[in-house]
């Protein structure tokens, strides 16, 4: 083959899986990144980007499918941002998750004697998401379908964003990653969005009313709150909406209109609104029971997320007599999953709003033992009068402070339990904390089938 060259197609073989999930081929040796392509793929794709060690392409057409492809639920999978995976079999997305996190121990943090085990998988792999949030535009992305479609209504869309657009949504009728009745909700919110007078807010001019439609489903009561994001107050307008819901679909329990005028795209409002039920909606992790706000934080897998937690618990391995200390601890959900575990719990965290949820939790399920402390790990910890036992530190995709790493080697925990979001960003900080610790080993979870994100739990015993 010649020289790859910028907006020229080939056709090419995908060998492979990268970084970010994107098929790899090689043409003379050159590394080509091809999004939504799968091992064993033959593509016809354009070149849109050449570098001197690396290209990108984009994918025209396959050519020949992979026999490792599996049919997709969705309608908008070759489209939507969301589950790019999908049509990968479950048991292949599990195996290049797990070398994904081998390879960014080996290549980012020179840690090439770990042992990772096999992947924990998401059960239930669609219908597992317990959060989603559409987004409501005036620009609406057609389908190919619909592209000489006169009768299909141009001017509004709700639904998930398409890759590299910034204020075009898909209008999506049927998302496999939600429970079933959440799809039956944004329709009736469809129907009444486009009978209403009133236009979807537009990112570019700031105009415009209706904004985002949170839902949030309970799996332990099967209940449902949606929160309704729009730019200005009228009051008039959502309360027909939540009556219509509400009469509707009796599993809602709270429905809730945040309010909010921000140019940027976040949903959290300035003004909050409980136009229906409860401020809140309740879920369970164990025995535990958790309040959850609209704009409070809550792993979005919960199923795996008691896997997840199930792993700290057996890395932690308690006796009921130690001090814990858990680094970004969100709504204190760690924490309180140990709070039997342990003599104390302390957790850590910079959200205000999260620490009271934190404070709420520990006492609707009757805690003592934990106590929250609001702050920047890396001011808080310095002023820390505990010598805890045991650390659990989990993260955001950035992962630690360099401040903070050096802070927990000075504090020396006899443990630590490492969770992460990101392999690249764990790797990185287990390769500075392996300087005091010997990192024994690593489970990963699964909590997002159909994308390359993949969850990590890390054992750290200290040195003798
Ligand atoms: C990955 S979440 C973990 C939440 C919790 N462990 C859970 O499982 O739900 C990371 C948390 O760290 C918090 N955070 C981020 N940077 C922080 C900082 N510098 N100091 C304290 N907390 C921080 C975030 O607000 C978020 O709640």
């Amino acid at each position: 083959m010649t020289a790859i060259k910028k907006n020229k197609t080939y056709e090419l073989d995908i060998i492979d899986l990268a970084f970010g999930g994107k098929g790899l081929a090689k043409p003379d040796g050159l590394p080509v990144f091809i999004d939504r392509c799968i091992p064993g793929d033959r593509v016809f794709a354009k070149i849109i980007k050449k570098k001197k060690s690396w290209a990108e392409g984009k994918l025209i057409k396959i050519l020949t499918p992979s026999s490792f492809r599996t049919a997709g639920k969705c309608d908008y999978r070759n489209y939507c941002g969301g589950c790019k995976w999908q049509e990968l079999a479950y048991g292949l997305q599990l195996e290049y998750k797990k070398r994904h996190v081998i390879e960014s121990l080996h290549h980012i943090g020179g840690l090439k004697d770990v042992p990772v085990h096999d992947v924990i998988p998401s059960d239930p792999v669609y219908e597992f998401r317990n959060k989603m949030e559409f987004s409501c535009s005036p620009k609406r992305w057609l389908m190919p379908e619909e592209l000489e479609n006169e009768a299909v209504i141009k001017d509004f869309g709700i639904g998930l964003h398409v890759p590299g657009t910034f204020d075009k949504v898909i209008d999506i009728r049927r998302c496999e990653i939600m429970p079933g009745l959440g799809n039956e909700i944004l329709d009736e919110v469809r129907t009444f969005i486009k009978a209403s007078a009133l236009p979807a807010y537009d990112l570019k001019t700031h105009e415009g009313f209706w904004r985002f439609l949170m839902l949030r489903h309970s799996v332990a009561f099967d209940t449902w709150m949606v929160n309704m994001v729009t730019r200005e107050k009228r009051l008039e307008v959502v309360s027909n909406l939540c009556d219509r819901l509400t009469r509707k679909f009796p599993q809602i329990e709270s429905v809730m209109n945040n309010i909010t005028d921000a140019k940027s795209g976040v949903s959290t409002g300035q003004e909050e609104i409980c136009l229906f039920g409860k401020d809140h909606i309740q879920e369970k992790l164990g025995k535990f029971l958790f309040k959850i706000s609209a704009n409070s934080f809550f792993q979005t897998n919960t199923r795996s997320c008691e896997k997840l937690y199930a792993t700290v618990s057996r890395y932690a391995g308690l006796k009921g007599t130690e001090i814990v200390l858990d680094l970004y601890s969100g709504t204190g959900t760690i924490p309180i999953w140990l709070s039997d575990q342990a003599k104390q719990v302390y957790g850590i965290e910079i959200v205000k709003s999260a620490v009271v949820d934190a404070k709420a939790n520990a006492g609707l399920n009757g805690i003592e033992n934990c106590e929250f402390l609001e702050g920047d790990i890396k001011d808080v910890l310095p002023g820390l009068k505990i010598l805890p036992d045991v650390m659990i530190i989990d993260p955001p995709r950035v992962g630690m402070h360099k401040d903070v790493v050096d802070q927990v080697l000075a504090m020396g925990p006899g443990k630590i339990v490492y969770v992460s979001c990101n392999p690249a960003t764990l790797a990185r900080d287990l390769e500075m904390l392996s300087l005091n610790y010997a990192v024994k080993e690593i489970q990963p979870v699964d909590m997002f089938p159909h994308t390359f994100h993949i969850e990590s739990v890390a054992l750290l015993v200290k040195k003798e």
